[in-house]
């Protein structure tokens, strides 16, 4: 299946909400927004930065298609650069790099709380930070109250004490979706630090969660919530009995049963969550309702991952249905993937540019790229 994108419009460059973020890290007072009628060096300078390539190519295949055997639809040709107003524009003239990084994050938490709000995605451009070292320091000095990638996978690989984003190989596509929404307490905040672009391709993927909810038919909706919403089932084999099935030992890093089980209690899940067979395994179950509510907006949102669904076999160590059980169906799954791909766009990340997420408003995802030295790191915050 296709689906025909709008036209990319000649030209079309983000600018609304462009604003200059001099005095970056210094005791003045942040300078008033630039507006697009005032005609200030630091205006041009900045708009010239800001280009994206329009009508990228989506390569047809994803990762998920090679993983899970070839059931999934095909739904985009192309992907359009953000529209004008979508997102929020900063230019930090690299002066977090020239001064200390921790001070640079606390200057920037202001920046990032009073901002971000206004379009859930906020880009500050040239922070000029170039190692996983100052970035773990700017990241301390942002002050969030950090949170760790919690997949059902393995733990992501560390630089510096900060992630790297997802291992998917780079011929794959990571289609959009918003952060651990699977989990009882996903993150408030996802903050991606672009430290080397890839070679070719590695465009970051957007999609602002209302507009991909409104998409959403009010018969699905109402399928999802009459069955109890999405039940995400993860299943650890049991340590001390090798398989190729990931054990709860290697997920996390604990040596008992009642220390995993612990683990899982931790990042919000109930105890009746968490059943421990005989075998060895441990069953880690939770239904989350297909459609929750922004918690500053109130906009209703719908925020699962029941387009990655995973068929309830019982060999399969993952599983994604309905909260009843039962597997959703293709037209359904192909009615929110065709959804995101109407919501979608794509914006490259240079090196020491930062993109901030609110986790609720906004997915995230990338298209494939080549090279080896593309390096993002990312940050998941609690508040
Ligand atoms: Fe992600």
């Amino acid at each position: 299946m296709t689906v025909a994108l709008p036209p990319v419009v000649d030209g079309a460059l983000i600018e609304a909400k462009l604003r200059c973020l001099l005095k970056f890290i210094g005791l003045e007072t942040l300078q008033a927004p630039v507006t697009q009628h005032q005609s200030s060096p630091v205006e041009a300078q900045t708009t010239e930065r800001i280009t994206f390539t329009p009508g990228l190519p989506v390569p047809s295949r994803t990762f998920e298609i090679v993983k899970q055997g070839g059931d999934r639809p095909e739904v985009a040709d192309a992907v359009t650069s953000p529209p004008d107003g979508y997102l929020t524009i900063f230019d930090a003239h690299h002066a977090p790099a020239e001064a200390d990084p921790l001070e640079a994050g606390h200057q920037t938490r202001h920046l990032i709380d009073s901002e971000l709000s206004d379009n859930g995605i906020l880009l500050i451009r040239d922070t000029g930070l170039s190692n996983a070292e100052s970035c773990s320091r700017f990241a301390q000095g942002l002050g969030y109250d950090r949170m760790t990638y919690e997949p059902y996978g393995p733990p992501r690989k560390k630089i510096a004490g900060m992630d790297s984003v997802t291992a998917v190989p780079g011929q794959f596509r990571q289609d959009i979706h918003n952060e651990m929404s699977y989990n009882p307490e996903p993150n408030s905040k996802i903050i991606f630090m672009c430290l080397q672009p890839a070679e070719s391709g590695g465009e970051n993927l957007l999609a602002k969660t209302a507009d991909f909810t409104s998409q959403i038919s009010a018969a699905t909706l109402q399928r999802f919530n009459n069955k109890g919403g999405v039940r995400y089932l993860r299943v650890y084999n049991d340590p001390y009995h090798g398989t190729n099935i990931m054990s709860w030992g290697e997920r996390t890093g604990c040596d008992t049963l009642q220390s995993a089980a612990q683990y899982w209690r931790d990042l919000g899940f109930q105890p009746a969550d968490i059943t421990s067979r005989q075998d060895g395994k441990l069953f880690v179950e939770n239904r989350r309702p297909a459609c929750i509510h922004h918690p500053e907006s109130g906009d209703p949102l719908f925020f699962n991952i029941a387009q990655t669904r995973v068929k309830p076999v019982n060999s399969t160590p993952f599983q994604i249905t309905y909260g009843d059980g039962d597997e959703i169906e293709d037209c359904i799954i192909a009615e929110i993937i065709q959804a995101h791909w109407n919501a979608t766009v794509a914006l490259r990340l240079e090196q020491g540019d930062m993109l901030v997420l609110d986790n609720y408003a906004a997915l995230h995802g990338r298209l494939p790229y080549t090279g080896e030295d593309r390096t993002l790191l990312t940050l998941l915050t609690r508040d």
